[in-house]
């Protein structure tokens, strides 16, 4: 017995000892050590900063924590995601948690959607070298110089699709030599598509009037009269949509859908 009880506590040890790997990196010319399976956000709170800029979503979606390092003995500047960037031994790091980039202003309803708005809102956009430093840069492994040239080309929707993924971090901007800001060129192409290029979303529209017509109201109201223990229970029983349905799938009860 107790021997395996002290089997646990000998692998467990060796588990921390494992986590508690520590390894130097230098932030802003300081040295830290940090445990090396943490990103870089992660060990710069570690490391006793609070983060208040250049921090948000913590899941690669926002685009608030770009972040540019270098390693000794190499003249390459690296880029990524704080929030995703996992820290390596003597990384100098450094965030950029805000870029000042050129942003037109307009009303996109009365922009017309053809291809010179890209280039009267964006001159600059003709600039673009075509070093491929943006695409570099990417930390979502874009092609951001194939949808500027695109942008150049004035194909809205090409711009749009090709930047779909783009989390706006701005570090495609912060080292394009032409002073492009790729991502809000890129966000207005999608805005166009958006809300003129593409064709309306039938049952998205049928669901809007449903809200509007109050058709969920009734329903509504039931629920809230409900105790804790009723709700836990209806939402027990409820119709889970399965793993695997297809973009047509329905609920057998479609009261809750406002039919
Ligand atoms: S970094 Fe700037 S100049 Fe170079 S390809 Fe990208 S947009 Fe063009
Ligand atoms: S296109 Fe630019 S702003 Fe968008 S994710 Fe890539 S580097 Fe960041
Ligand atoms: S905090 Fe949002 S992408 Fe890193």
């Amino acid at each position: 017995m107790n021997k395996t009880a002290s089997k646990p506590k000998k692998s467990a040890a060796k588990d921390k000892a494992a986590e508690e790997r520590l390894v130097p990196i230098f932030v802003m010319g300081k040295r830290y050590e940090v445990p090396d399976t943490l990103t870089i956000q992660k060990a710069l709170e570690y490391a006793g900063f609070l983060l208040v800029r250049g921090c948000g979503c913590r899941g690669g979606i926002c685009g608030a924590c770009g972040t540019v390092y270098r390693f000794p003995h190499s003249y390459r500047i690296e880029v990524g995601l704080a929030c995703q960037t996992v820290v390596q031994p003597d990384m100098y790091i450094a965030q950029i948690p805000f870029f000042p980039g050129n942003k037109a202003v307009y009303d996109i309803e009365s922009l017309p959607a053809v291809g010179g708005t890209i280039a009267a809102l964006y001159p600059e956009v003709f600039k673009c070298v075509g070093c491929g430093t943006c695409t570099r840069s990417c930390p979502m492994d874009i092609d951001v110089l194939g949808y500027i040239s695109k942008a150049i080309q004035g194909d809205i929707a090409a711009v749009a699709e090709g930047s779909f993924d783009c989390v706006m971090c701005g570090l495609c901007a912060a080292r394009c030599p032409a002073e492009e800001v790729q991502f809000n060129i890129a966000i207005l192409a999608r805005r166009l598509y958006a809300r003129h290029l593409v064709p309306k979303a039938e049952h998205l529209e049928k669901a809007v009037k449903a809200v509007k017509d109050k058709a969920f109201d009734k329903d509504l109201q039931e629920l809230k009269k409900k105790s804790l223990d009723e709700l836990k229970k209806l939402y027990k029983n409820l119709e889970i949509e399965p793993e695997m349905a297809d973009e047509f799938w329905t609920p057998q009860n479609k009261s809750y859908l406002g039919e």
